[in-house]
């Protein structure tokens, strides 16, 4: 069973991804497609790609040395063009370096548009698909505060199908904001950095033990290994989030792809994980969400009784 998520246009979008931007597969083809191929093997349904990782081209023959169907997969790239003029030749070299068109095109943040501009880029992007160029294809955008959404929103004719976020418990305060604008237009939250919890908080904070008592229950009653970061990943998907995740370990990959199959978290453990959350915030990725949109007032970690 492949877990997914209804989008606002009528798409069905995998709910776990696999990105190739981060574990040492950003910038560099050889890995992303060996690490690639060992994915789609292993069963990952969706890549994460990007003009920034310099990995577009390595998702294409990832695909084919795999000796899978493009359209067996989900494939979501980023662009980057600064200026309203380029942008209609960034997107055809994102067609050109992948070799399809992707299920879904992201503004990789909101600084990619000149300053003042995002509207207007926003209009361009819709001609584009509305011209035929990128018929098809989702459009959204990624790292966009309340007013890049706001702005975008204002002088949307099709509006964003999601917002690729940094997203786990740590961050709910502070992006409360942004997840009540998209709860209210249908945009969808993919999460990036969804196990930042547990891999680059310094103690794991509040969340980890419930975790790990979680991922006891879980292996107990399937029989599977199922650990924290699987039941963090569970979590995300429950919330109905897009996960994207990585991971150049066969076994972790084995894992990410086995919480397809593995049972929904109840209501009660859904709601332990977020209240415990929201207690702290720490972030991982710094550079585009915190400019002129403050960080709470919230410790970074708990002290411990
Ligand atoms: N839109 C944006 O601005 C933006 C920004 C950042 C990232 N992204 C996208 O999101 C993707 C994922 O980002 P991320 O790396 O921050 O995600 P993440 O899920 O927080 O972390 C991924 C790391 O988790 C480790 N991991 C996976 N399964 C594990 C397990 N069961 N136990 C322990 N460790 C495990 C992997 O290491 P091992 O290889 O050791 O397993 C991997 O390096 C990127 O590749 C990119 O496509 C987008």
């Amino acid at each position: 069973m492949t877990r997914t998520i209804k989008l606002s246009d009528g798409k069905a979008i995998p709910a776990l991804q696999w990105g190739n931007g981060t574990g040492g597969l950003n910038g560099k083809h050889d890995p992303a497609v060996e690490y690639g191929i060992t994915a789609l093997k292993a069963g990952v349904k969706a890549i994460d790609t990007a003009e920034m990782y310099k990995t577009e081209i390595a998702t294409g023959d990832a695909l084919k040395q795999a000796g899978i169907k493009k359209d067996d997969i989900w494939v979501t790239s980023k662009g980057l063009s600064a200026t309203p003029e380029a942008l209609k030749a960034n997107v055809q070299d994102r067609l050109q370096k992948l070799g399809f068109k992707p299920d879904l095109l992201l503004i990789h943040n909101p600084f990619v548009p000149e300053t003042g501009k995002i509207a207007k880029f926003w209009t361009l992007l819709e001609d584009l698909v509305l011209d035929g160029t990128l018929e098809g294809a989702s459009l959204g955008v990624s790292n966009f505060r309340p007013q890049d959404l706001e702005e975008v929103l204002s002088v949307a004719r099709i509006k964003p199908v999601a917002n690729q976020l940094e997203y786990h418990p740590y961050v709910l305060e502070h992006l409360q904001p942004v997840l009540d604008i998209q709860e209210k237009h249908g945009i969808v939250t993919e999460a990036y950095g969804p196990l930042t919890p547990l891999l680059r908080h310094k103690t794991g904070g509040p969340i980890k033990p419930i975790l790990e008592r979680i991922a006891q229950r879980l292996s107990k009653e399937t029989g599977k290994n199922v650990d924290a970061a699987s039941v963090l990943l569970l979590w995300t998907v429950n919330k109905g989030v897009v996960a994207v995740t990585t991971s150049t370990k066969l076994p972790n990959i084995e894992k990410i792809v086995q919480i397809e199959d593995l049972p929904d978290l109840s209501k009660e453990e859904i709601k332990e994980i977020e209240d415990a959350g929201r207690k702290v915030h720490f972030r991982h990725y710094d550079e585009h969400m915190t400019k002129d949109f403050p960080n709470p007032n919230l410790p970074e970690d708990l002290q411990m009784e």
